[in-house]
């Protein structure tokens, strides 16, 4: 049993790896200052510490104790609201993990597990390798290169650290209500509420979708896995998915013939790549780990959790 501190995890990604080590028996902070959740989706039996990562007083006063990790999800995670104001994406994403990374050495933390994300990447043809230069076109990237910078000096130093660099990541418990982060969540959203699903850019755009309990498997492995002090891997599936294929699956959970799925075409959004697909030859060789949920399973089971959150809001017409 360890006692572990989850920053972001009222978020999304964060609460289901947060749920997943409460469940199995470990000790749970989650530091968020739910800017973007609620204390209402941190997960049951983790104790919560509303608190801004980027501010130098929230390690003079808002954790005490020793952790055996720090897993770090806390963060501005759209790419399109990075456009609006990029120096508040740098202040929580670069600045904060550097704050969190000294806190962490100073305390003893032996562990920091980093939420990177495919972003870094600039335009590839094809899976990408982690070798791959980081020339990214949104300042949300940038911002977490500089952050994946920052961890990576600290393991230089000594601490154990992991970076995942995470693609597309969807499943229950995604927000619905932030039409500006997450691809799937934001058609499901429009979906669901009956509208044409607004698509902004390219239908043959495509993207590598892995669901958020493949994700939480693969940031448990490494946290109980001994290795390197430096990992860095891809988080995704290896498959390519055009959005025009994913709109026909959610066209077909929603009864929808496939040509019928309702959509609206609109100009893209700055900083959005053409492709992004995982090659995940490293962290499955290092970590055992390959995804498990196929899209096929994954949408039709995200449809179904979304319609019982509209159901009991009483927010869902007909579509
Ligand atoms: N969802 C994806 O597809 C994806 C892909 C690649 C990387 N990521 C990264 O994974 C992590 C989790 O993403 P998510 O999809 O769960 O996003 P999310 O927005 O649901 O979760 C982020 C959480 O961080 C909290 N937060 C934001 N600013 C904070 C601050 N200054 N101090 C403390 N807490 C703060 C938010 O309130 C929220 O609960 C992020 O680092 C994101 O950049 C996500």
């Amino acid at each position: 049993m360890g006692r572990y501190v989850v920053t972001g995890g009222a978020g999304f990604i964060g609460g289901r790896i947060a749920e997943r080590l409460v469940a199995r028996g470990d000790e749970v902070v989650v530091l968020d200052d739910l800017s973007t959740s609620s204390a209402r989706t941190a997960p049951d039996g983790a104790t919560l510490v509303v608190a801004d990562l980027s501010a130098e007083r929230t390690y003079a006063e808002g954790l005490e104790g020793s952790f055996n990790a720090v897993l770090h999800l806390g963060a501005q995670s759209s790419g399109e609201i990075s456009h609006l104001n990029p120096a508040r994406d740098f202040d929580v994403n670069a600045r904060g993990t550097l704050l969190l990374l000294q806190w962490a050495e100073a305390t003893g933390v032996g562990k920091f597990l980093h939420a990177s994300s495919m972003a870094v990447y600039g335009p590839v043809e094809g899976p990408v390798l982690e070798s791959a230069p980081a020339r990214p076109r949104s300042y949300y990237g940038v911002s977490k290169v500089a952050g994946e910078a920052a961890v990576r000096f600290f393991a230089d130093r000594g601490l154990q650290t992991t970076t995942f660099r995470m693609f597309n990541v969807y499943g229950p418990g995604q927000n619905l209500d932030n039409l500006r982060q997450g691809m799937v969540s934001i058609y499901l959203a429009y979906l669901l509420r009956g509208e044409s699903v607004v698509v902004k850019g390219a239908l043959d755009r495509y993207r590598d979708f892995v669901h958020v309990d493949d994700v939480a498997s693969a940031w448990l492995a490494a946290l109980d896995t001994e290795g390197p002090v430096d990992r860095l891997y891809n988080l995704g599936t290896g498959r390519k998915t055009t959005v025009a294929q994913l709109l026909d699956q959610l066209g077909q959970a929603f009864g929808h013939p496939a040509a019928e799925c309702p959509m609206t075409a609109a100009d893209g959004t700055p900083g959005d790549m053409h492709g992004s697909v995982a090659d995940i030859s490293l962290i499955r060789n290092e970590l055992g780990w390959h995804p498990e949920i196929a899209l096929e399973r994954g949408i039709p089971e995200m449809v179904d959790w979304a319609r019982s959150v509209a159901d009991a809001t009483g927010s869902e017409r007909k579509v």
